[in-house]
């Protein structure tokens, strides 16, 4: 058998049960952010390195330096997440028609590719590196938010193409959108913590390049935090009906106010060379991207709703039948307790039965006989009681497994066989 990059994700898929899919939605958002927030600086920072490498390597450097150049950064902000992000939006509409997983996996080698150039491109300063990196991230991202976008829309699924973005469709075009404004305001908020917060790389008070990144990195932000709200107000406008709920109405309210006070604050700091707010602004920058996550997190989760619960229906069944093979596998192969079925019995059927007389429940002296050399019927009865004499009320299924009613059974039926011999006697 040939194993396609498809065939080995879907291997190490886990089968998904109820509460395991209601942790991968919120896992899955705060990975995108991640994942989303640091592919939008590295193609930010680069195309601006780029941009100046000619005329002022200096600056350039500190452009591509938004994000560090330790393959170790790369490799936990980018690849691993995506790899990640991958397995869990698979998970997520595992079983469904909707072909995300293979769109991914077609569309990863592009990032992979993406990811090493420009990282090469922070330690070579070739520009082929460079503009080969943003081609192929720009090419992996763009698809990819549209990918995310069309989870959203469960009910056009079977109709979609997943690879192919949706370009003429506003919502698409609006997702970019917002990816690439989120992008600004990242590298924005990266520029301003590497370059005047972060001790290791932050320029000292005399580097000659410090004014222009600083007014760079500003712009940034206002552009971003300013272009980011507008589409927020846009995308939910135009949402689909499935798709909204309050919640994330709820959350477009902190999104507003903190991308707005980042955008006021970034302005007033343009007049001020004083960058003694520089923290607060980049964190108020990445916490309102973090709200946008969540905010379409939240659309996804009302869209996928039904979804998911169909999934579940489906997992919940696939589970009780791999517990019921394992029982019966488990119950041929494990010699039995002779004492567990008078155990069980005591505890589990004396309150409403006894041998000789009637309790509860009919006396079994009298219901037995019916179960002679049948213990496979009498077990099944004890697993799910079926109503039989209208003079009695139904008798509750009691839990037990299978083994317990069998141990159960085979103690009644050998107990039958002794009492009535030694009542013949
Ligand atoms: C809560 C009370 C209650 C408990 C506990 C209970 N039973 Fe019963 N059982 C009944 C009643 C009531 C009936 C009569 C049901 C009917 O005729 O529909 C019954 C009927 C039966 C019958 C006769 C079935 C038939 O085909 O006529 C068997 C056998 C039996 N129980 C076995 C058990 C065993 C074994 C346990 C313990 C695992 C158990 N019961 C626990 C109330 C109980």
């Amino acid at each position: 058998m040939n194993l396609t990059p498809r065939l080995l994700l879907q291997k190490i898929m886990v089968l998904p049960d109820a509460h395991h899919l209601e942790m991968i939605q919120p896992m899955a958002g705060a990975l995108e952010f991640i994942f989303l927030a640091f592919l939008g600086i590295a193609i930010i920072s680069t195309v601006l390195a780029l941009a100046h490498q000619r005329s002022n390597p200096v600056l350039a450097r500190r452009f591509a330096l938004a994000i560090s150049g330790k393959l170790g950064v790369w490799i936990t902000f980018g690849l691993l997440p995506l790899l990640t992000l991958a397995i869990l939006l698979g998970q997520l509409v595992y079983g469904s028609r909707f072909g995300i997983l293979p769109a991914i996996v077609k569309l990863s080698p592009l990032a992979v590719f993406g990811l090493l150039a420009l990282w090469k491109y922070r330690r070579c300063e070739c520009r082929v590196a460079g503009t080969l990196g943003v081609l192929a991230t720009l090419g992996f991202a763009l698809p990819f938010v549209n990918l995310l976008e069309m989870l959203h829309w469960p009910e056009r699924w079977p109709f979609l193409n997943p690879l192919l973005p949706n370009i003429y469709d506003v919502q698409g075009v609006v997702r970019a959108l917002i990816f690439l404004a989120g992008a600004i305001l990242a590298t924005g908020g990266a520029l301003l913590f590497r370059g005047f917060v972060w001790s290791e790389s932050r320029m000292t008070a005399d580097a000659p390049e410090r004014n222009v990144i600083r007014i760079w990195a500003l712009s940034l932000t206002v552009l971003g935090a300013v272009a980011l709200p507008a589409l927020v107000v846009w995308d939910s406008a135009i949402l689909p009906v499935g798709a909204q709920s309050v919640p994330a109405l709820v959350v477009s309210a902190p999104l507003l106010v903190t991308l707005w006070l980042s955008a006021l604050l970034a302005l007033a700091m343009l007049w001020n060379p004083n960058l003694c707010r520089a923290a607060i602004i980049a964190f108020l920058a990445f916490a309102g991207l973090a709200f946008e996550t969540t905010r379409e997190n939240l659309i996804q989760t009302t869209a996928l709703a039904d979804k998911l619960i169909a999934l579940r229906m489906k997992a919940d069944t696939q589970f009780s039948k791999l517990q019921m093979d394992q029982e019966v596998r488990y119950s041929s192969n494990t010699p039995f307790d002779p004492k567990a079925g008078e155990k069980i019995y005591a505890e589990k059927c004396s309150a409403c039965h006894a041998f000789d007389r009637k309790v509860v429940g009919p006396a079994h002296k009298d219901v037995l006989p019916k179960y002679r050399g049948q213990s496979d019927k009498l077990q099944a009865f004890i697993l799910a009681p079926q109503k039989v004499d209208p003079a009695f009320p139904a008798m509750p299924a009691q839990g037990l497994s299978r083994r317990e009613a069998r141990a159960v059974a085979d103690y009644l039926l050998t107990r039958l066989e002794t009492e009535t011999k030694g009542g013949a006697q």
